[in-house]
């Protein structure tokens, strides 16, 4: 375990993924956290991340120098590198000079943190205090034309730094120093794999869940695909999955979801919910409002399921409904690493059960990353359409038609989406682009001319984008070619359409949905 200290920039989850990426399992924790419970822990080494201020500004945050005493390898970065400095008698000046974005570095002694490395590379720098003098016994190894130490390294204490942002991708070499610290520094062992992380959560789930039964509602996306098949390879047929058909799919989505699905899980309960989704929408306009009634019948249609699973247990017989849930790490991290249960309050009290049966949940995901759950998904051999699926937002084309759903809009932006999604897999982009929704502006007409007649269609809007983490998101540049056989396709072959748009707003300002 190696503990990432997050000093509050943005750069924590970065550094932990990387250090993941060295085969080392990494968590966050916050810098509040006392060194006795960070060392409680037993951590092999202690990354300081990076952090938005000066360590001479009032109320910034600070480390307990007790840390770099306490035998525990520790590698500080950026902000983190000059709390290293300055806790063990190093001189941080305010130079008045500052770097930031790309910035020249010049190595003068390798040693055992840049070995290896050119003498002279870019790497991403953010950072207006510098570090002047290094703490005794420590060796420096770097500098650039503004920062007299720019990297040292004490490698008989363990204790070692970087003024820059290895964990960017802007800077070059940055992987390898990070791992020359876990690895040679440290004394990691690059142990961390997807194997070792199925079978660690396949015994964790063992205990948890004893001989009980589970339940998991499928969204046909890779989260909770990769949740249950994980519990599923745990506690096997005690697993019910459900797959609620709300009505808002795209094309051929529900059949192929169906199709993968009914060849992973053995319990799977598909059920049919498209026309009390459909009836419940009528008329409503509002996107709130729409997503709260998507939600209620989800909710309403999953409990059904839910007594299916647990109702004819009699009380005592198992005195816990256990629900999986795909909840990754980000999510943990960004709700301040809680348990996570105040979303499940709401079902504790469902009509038909047992009036003790407590809920639990069981989310074996809880600790990975997007890349990793995928990389997980592909272990388990579950299909690549499963695993290298696009995101796509629960309440599904219900938010992709701006006004009223209908049957009638959704068939349009069925044949519409159809093919924009054709053209993206024809030329090879499928893995570049994060998502692409098709937009259908159902309220809105305008006039065209299509073969000798003037019409009166609805427009439509492409939506690509890039992202790592949909938090923020741009506007993916598609290839003119690409955007203009869409554009023709879409008006020739989707009548009730006459004009194509394209979202050209990134995240923020816009989200990536519509509504
Ligand atoms: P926005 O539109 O907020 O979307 O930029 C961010 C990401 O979340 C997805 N999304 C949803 N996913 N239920 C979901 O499961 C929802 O209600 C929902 N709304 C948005 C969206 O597709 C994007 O990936």
């Amino acid at each position: 375990l190696v503990l990432v200290v997050d000093f509050g920039a943005q750069y924590a989850q970065l550094i932990a993924r990387r250090v993941r990426e060295a085969n080392v399992y990494s968590e966050i924790v916050p810098h509040t956290m006392p060194v006795a419970e960070m060392l409680a822990r037993q951590p092999q080494a202690i990354v300081l991340s990076g952090g938005p201020s000066s360590v001479y500004a009032e109320g910034a945050p600070g480390i307990d120098t007790g840390l770099f005493e306490a035998g525990v390898p520790v590698f500080g970065m950026c902000y983190g590198f000059q709390l290293m400095a300055r806790g063990l008698g190093g001189e941080v000046a305010h130079t008045g000079s500052r770097e930031y974005g790309r910035t020249r570095v010049t190595v003068s002694e390798g040693g055992t943190l840049l070995g290896g490395l050119p003498a002279e590379h870019t790497v991403w720098m953010s950072h207006g205090d510098s570090v002047t003098a290094a703490p005794a016994g420590f060796e420096v190894l770097a500098s650039t034309l503004t920062t007299p130490v720019a990297a040292f390294e004490d490698v008989d204490r363990g204790l070692a730094g970087v003024q820059w942002h290895p964990e960017v991708l802007h800077t070059e070499h940055g992987q390898q120093v990070l791992e020359h610290f876990l690895l040679e520094i440290a004394g990691c062992r690059p142990t961390w794999t997807m194997l070792n992380i199925i079978d660690e959560q396949v015994e964790r789930i063992r205990e948890q869940v004893g001989e009980g039964r589970a339940i998991c509602a499928l969204s046909g996306g890779v989260d909770s695909a990769v949740a249950a098949a994980i519990v599923q390879r745990a506690i096997g047929d005690r697993l019910t999955c459900v797959y609620v058909d709300h009505g808002m799919m795209r094309h051929g989505e529900t059949d192929q979801v169906r199709r993968d699905f009914e060849a992973v899980f053995s319990d799977l309960d598909v059920v049919d919910a498209a026309d009390q989704f459909l009836d419940a929408l009528a008329g409503v306009q509002d996107p709130e409002e729409k997503r709260k009634i998507i939600g209620r019948e989800f909710i309403r249609t999953f409990e059904a399921a839910e007594v299916r699973v647990f109702g004819d247990l009699a009380s005592g017989a198992q005195a816990t409904a256990y629900l999986v849930q795909g909840t990754l790490y980000p999510d943990v991290v960004e709700s301040g690493g809680g348990a996570g249960t105040s979303n499940i309050k709401s079902h504790h009290n469902v009509g038909g059960l047992p009036d003790d049966l407590q809920f639990e949940l069981v989310e074996p995901l809880r600790t990975l990353f997007k890349d990793e759950v995928r990389a997980v998904g592909e272990q388990l051999g579950l299909p690549p359409t499963m695993v290298w699926r696009h995101p796509f937002p629960g309440p599904g084309l219900g938010i992709r038609i701006i006004g009223e759903v209908t049957r009638e809009r959704l068939d349009i932006l069925r044949r519409a989406d159809l093919i924009a999604r054709e053209e993206l897999t024809a030329a090879g982009l499928d893995r570049d682009i994060w998502q692409f929704p098709v937009v259908l502006l159902a309220d809105v007409r305008s006039v065209g001319v299509q073969g000798d007649g003037r019409t009166y269609g609805h427009p439509v809007v492409l939506r690509p984008v890039t992202s790592e983490d949909a938090m923020t998101a741009d506007w993916a540049r598609l290839p003119y070619e690409v955007m203009e056989t869409i554009s023709t396709r879409i008006t020739n072959e989707v009548p009730e359409v006459n004009r194509v748009a394209v979202d050209i707003t990134s995240k923020p300002p816009g989200t990536i949905e519509w509504e």
